[in-house]
């Protein structure tokens, strides 16, 4: 079981990426973003990487999960932001069967998992009027026990169910700070169930905390091994020598990558339909972590995107290969699938077809993710590949920890905290304001402050 990151085509002139020179110097400024991060989880207000060994919290959804079991056939998780991405790519890479609505009956005797991440009536009411709420378990994830699209789809939820005679606590279970916010006590007054993220865990670091290992466990993914996968990520990073440190070369590199050679964008490309959804995972991460004001007040952050092999080199691979030089790609590739398909040998004399015959569908997708990595290369674009020998939940959990570290050591590098989101905030004012929420007079009068849109600029 491995995970290895190659970045042969990062380094040096001709693929375009960083110089020797650079990339040795740079081991100095790791060693102290390294030190900078150890000292955040020293204090106890950094815990991700903590909390995978952490086995009081790892129960805590297993025995959940055990005592639920066989008792529904839909599991729906109403978050958003970081309580809905991890568990969405953890569904779609372990468990690629569990998400399909139109399908009849659980699979495998497990329930099906929905995430209903967004308020968009016409997916919620699509839900309900499919769901047996009498086979149907809520999962409510907030961290902070108040964000309003979660809470709305609480009531409208808890209504249902009230409607339907049903008792809240067969048919809710919260995953919530242990004091912080509205749910906890809620779980208290309805009876409810309620299950822990520690406070030193924000959302998009939240995962690996009953956030991901709650309904991961309902739905049959092997969690202990999920975690083990993370855990052993944590310890080949304790080191802060960058060479030996995978999170710290990812992270070192990207930041070097946008901060000295303009790559203000980092591809996310992995070569593998399980990985879809993981990729929007690590598109937050990315993105809300290190997308920051300087004390200076100038801005920060690399823009990442998500990309899928052999699919977009169909669609962007054409923006990567020809486009502004201000990208980096990171391919994932996968040493092994779970399936392999064949393709037969048949039209020999049909140019187009005849070759193709007899290789397999997975040895198709790895070399058409070396050739592009290599064209990229040839045409002087950096990229990098993480290699795993397969898509399983030890690999998975790996992976989300190399990229978690490697987001908390690029925050100390470009000098940032990666672990607030102050740039959300305005926003969610305003709609406090618009919606009449208690306390939000002051960004009442910033929203009528703003001036009125101008007619002259609509058509
Ligand atoms: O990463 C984050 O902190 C955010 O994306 C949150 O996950 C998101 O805003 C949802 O917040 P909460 O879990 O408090 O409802």
């Amino acid at each position: 079981m491995a995970i290895r990151i190659d970045y042969s085509n990062m380094i040096g002139e001709a693929a375009g990426g960083i110089s020797e020179a650079d990339w040795t110097s740079a081991a100095g400024g790791f060693a102290k973003s390294h030190a900078g991060f150890a000292a955040l989880r020293r204090s106890g207000s950094v815990g991700f990487a903590d909390i995978v060994s952490d086995e009081q919290l790892r129960d805590q959804s297993l025995n959940y999960a055990s005592l639920a079991e066989g008792k529904y056939d839909d599991v729906v998780i109403l978050g958003i932001g970081g309580s809905a991405l991890g568990p969405i790519a953890l569904r779609t890479a372990l468990r690629p069967g569990a998400w399909n609505m139109l399908s009849s009956g659980s699979r495998d005797g497990l329930p099906r998992l929905q995430v209903l991440d967004n308020v968009d009536p016409e997916t919620i009411s699509a839900l309900l009027e499919r769901l047996d709420l009498s086979r149907t378990l809520f999962i409510v994830t907030s961290k902070s026990g108040g964000t309003a699209e979660t809470m709305s789809q609480f009531l409208i939820v808890h209504q249902r169910v009230i409607e339907a005679s049903l008792k809240p606590d067969d048919h809710f279970v919260f995953v919530t700070d242990p004091a912080q916010g509205a749910l906890r006590p809620l779980a208290h007054r309805l009876g409810v169930p309620a299950l822990d993220i520690p406070p030193s865990v924000g959302g998009r670091f939240s995962v690996l905390t009953p956030v991901g290992t709650l309904p991961a466990a309902l739905i049959g993914i092997d969690v202990a091994e999920l975690l083990r996968g993370a855990s052993d990520m944590v310890a080949r990073c304790e080191t802060d020598k960058l060479a030996e440190n995978p999170a710290g070369i990812y992270g070192t590199l990207q930041w070097l990558a946008d901060t000295k050679y303009g790559k203000a964008i980092n591809v996310f490309m992995p070569y593998s339909d399980p990985l879809r959804d993981f990729a929007a995972w690590f598109v937050q991460l990315w993105a809300e972590s290190l997308g920051k004001h300087l004390p200076d007040g100038g801005s920060v952050g690399q823009t990442p995107l998500a990309a899928l092999g052999a699919t977009d080199q169909h669609s962007q691979v054409q923006l990567f290969m020809e486009g502004p030089k201000n990208k980096v790609v990171t391919f994932v590739a996968v040493e092994e699938r779970g399936a392999d398909v064949v393709i037969p040998k048949a039209f020999d004399d049909v140019k187009e077809l005849g070759y193709l015959g007899g290789h397999s569908l997975g040895e198709l997708i790895g070399i058409e993710q070396r050739a592009t990595a290599g064209a990229l290369a040839r045409r002087g674009r950096p990229n990098l590949t993480i290699h795993l020998d397969r898509v399983d939940a030890w690999h998975v959990g790996g992976l989300m920890m190399l990229l978690e570290l490697a987001t908390a050591y690029a925050g100390q590098l470009y000098g940032i905290d990666a672990f607030n989101q102050p740039g959300v905030e305005l926003a969610k004012q305003f709609a406090y304001a618009l919606l009449g929420r208690p306390g939000a007079d002051a960004a009442r009068k910033e929203w009528d402050s703003l001036p009125n849109p101008d007619s002259r600029w609509s058509v």
